[in-house]
């Protein structure tokens, strides 16, 4: 996904950094809420100038989504199975590079769940421009400690083998020997 302003570049060595610090003195707290809900999170990235930004309530457009799933090389699902998925899941946090005019989605996670004994994580990504820099763990500790507020007693996620470590360092426990779990796909 470009994302205007160049992406890697911004993120580890500061471009136009006047314009961004320009953006910053003139965001206030209040415009960040009107554009990403009064619970949204600033991230902390290696570039200063640059504002990235978690948010639960601000809405996810589809094919941003799909542009970033596309990114990350997911295969792409049907746009309205994606939405009722979204309507469907406990919570949906985007990871905003912040424009006051047009935020760009970079970030993705989503739950679904009870909202009080068990959820599960899905759907973790960080597009490869913005890898690296920390933001995967911001992005899944704003997702747990949202749980952690609804008093979810577990949460389980699915990584693919190349993943796991990701998980695991951040103190994942891995299910021991994949015994307990079980699956049924739609034929
Ligand atoms: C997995 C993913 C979300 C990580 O995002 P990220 O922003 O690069 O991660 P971070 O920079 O926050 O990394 C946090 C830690 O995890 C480690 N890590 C990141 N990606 C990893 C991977 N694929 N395997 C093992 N460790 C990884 C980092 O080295 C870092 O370790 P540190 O805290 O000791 O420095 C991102 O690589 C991604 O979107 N991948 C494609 C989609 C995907 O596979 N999603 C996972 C589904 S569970």
């Amino acid at each position: 996904m470009a994302s205007g302003g160049g992406t890697v570049s911004s993120l580890h060595q500061p471009r136009l950094a006047w314009v961004r610090i320009l953006w910053m003195v003139t965001s206030t707290a209040t415009d960040l809420e009107g554009l990403y809900g009064p619970g949204h999170r600033l991230c902390t990235t290696p570039n200063p100038q640059l504002s990235l930004v978690l948010s639960l309530e601000r809405e996810i457009d589809l094919f941003e989504l799909e542009q970033l799933c596309d990114a990350v090389g997911w295969s792409r699902r049907p746009l309205r199975r994606v939405r009722k998925a979204l309507q469907h899941s406990l919570l949906v946090v985007g990871l905003w590079r912040h424009d006051p005019r047009l935020p760009r989605l970079v970030g993705f996670a989503r739950c679904t769940g009870d909202g009080v004994i068990e959820a599960t994580v899905w759907d973790v990504a960080v597009h490869p421009l913005y890898q690296g820099a920390g933001l995967g763990k911001q992005l899944m500790g704003s997702v747990l400690d949202r749980l952690r507020a609804m008093q979810v007693e577990r949460v389980s996620l699915f990584a693919d083998p190349d993943v796991v470590a990701f998980s695991s360092a951040q103190g994942w426990e891995l299910e021991p020997q994949s015994r307990r779990c079980a699956f049924w796909y739609s034929p």
